[in-house]
C-alpha cells in the first residue's frame, strides 16, 4: 500500500482523475471498478473535463460499480445507476451497454449477485478499482465483519453507513436497509486499488485502515493485502496518520509520482 497525500480536497481528486486518465490512455480497453458517494463527484467532474478538453477516450473502455441499494430502480433518483448517469456516464463516449452495476430490483438477488461476478470474470476481471471509504471502514457497503473473501452479495447496511447516507434521502428512515455489494474478496481481485478519502470526518477511519491491524472490523484494512493500493487523501483526512511523512516523501521523490508532482 501507498499513501499520497494532497494538499486539499481538489489536488487529491485531481490527481486520481489523472492516475484513471493515465491508466486508460495506456489501455483504452481498460475495466474500470467505480464507486459512487460525494467524494468521487469531483473525480468525475474532472474526468467529464479530461474527455472534453483533452479527448480522453471511454468508447472501449468498461465499467462496474461497486454496490446498488436493493429495491431502487435505474431511475430513482436516488439509485446508484442514477448517479453514474447523471455524474459521469451522460457526459463521457462511454458505451452505455459496457457500463455494469448490480440490479437493486432483480426477481433474484443471489442470482444478480452470481451473475455480477460472472459478469466481471468475462470482461477479464476488474483493472482498476476505484474506492471511497465510510465512517464505518467499508468500502462498497462491506460493512463491518464482513468476509475478506467475500464475493458479491446482498448486505445489511450498519447504523453509520445509514446515518452518513440519511442526509440525502430525507431521514434515516429513507435510506434503504440493504445493498447488493461486490465482496472485499471480488475488490481485492482487482489488478490496482485506488483509494480516495478527504476531510477531516475521515481521519481517523483511514489511519486505522491504513496504519491499524488488518480486521473484518474495518473491511478497508484488507487494502493492506492487495499488492497495488494506492490511498490518496488531502491533508485533513490524513491528520492522524503517524507516518505522513514518510508518506509525503515517496511523492516528492518517487520517479512513478513525476509527471504527476507537475501538476502543481
Ligand atoms: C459507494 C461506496 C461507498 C462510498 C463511501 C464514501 O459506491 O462504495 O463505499 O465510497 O461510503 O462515501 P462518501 O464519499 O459519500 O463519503
Amino acid at each position: 500500500m501507498e499513501v499520497i497525500i494532497r494538499p486539499d480536497a481538489d489536488a487529491a481528486a485531481e490527481l486520481v482523475a489523472r492516475i484513471v486518465a493515465k491508466e486508460l490512455r495506456a489501455n483504452p480497453h481498460l475495466v474500470l471498478g467505480l464507486a459512487t458517494g460525494r467524494t468521487m463527484e469531483s473525480v468525475y467532474r474532472l474526468l467529464v473535463r479530461l474527455h472534453r478538453k483533452e479527448g480522453l477516450d471511454f468508447s472501449l473502455c468498461s465499467s462496474f460499480n461497486l454496490d446498488e441499494y436493493v429495491g431502487l430502480a435505474p431511475d430513482d433518483p436516488y439509485s446508484y445507476r442514477h448517479y453514474m448517469n447523471e455524474h459521469l456516464f451522460q457526459h463521457v463516449n462511454i458505451e452505455p451497454r459496457n457500463t455494469h452495476l448490480p440490479d437493486g430490483q432483480a426477481a433474484n438477488l443471489d442470482a444478480e449477485c452470481r451473475n455480477y461476478e460472472a459478469a466481471i470474470a468475462k470482461f477479464g476481471g476488474i483493472d482498476l478499482q476505484l474506492l471511497g471509504i465510510g465512517r464505518a471502514g467499508h468500502i462498497g457497503f462491506n460493512e463491518p465483519l464482513s468476509a475478506f473473501k467475500s464475493r458479491t452479495r446482498v448486505k445489511s447496511l450498519a447504523p453509520l453507513t445509514l446515518e452518513q447516507n440519511a442526509g440525502l434521502f430525507g431521514g434515516v428512515d429513507k435510506v434503504p436497509r440493504r445493498a447488493i455489494t461486490m465482496g472485499v474478496g471480488t475488490i481485492l481481485e482487482s489488478r490496482r486499488c485506488l483509494l480516495l478519502a478527504a476531510g477531516a470526518e475521515k481521519a481517523e477511519i483511514v489511519a486505522k485502515a491504513v496504519e491499524g491491524p488488518i480486521t473484518s472490523m474495518i473491511s478497508a484494512s484488507a487494502l493492506q493485502l492487495h499488492a497495488r493500493c494506492t490511498v490518496v487523501v488531502d491533508e485533513s483526512a490524513a491528520g492522524r496518520l503517524e507516518g505522513s511523512e514518510y508518506y509525503r516523501r515517496i511523492f516528492e521523490t518517487e520517479p512513478e509520482w513525476e509527471e504527476f508532482r507537475k501538476m502543481d
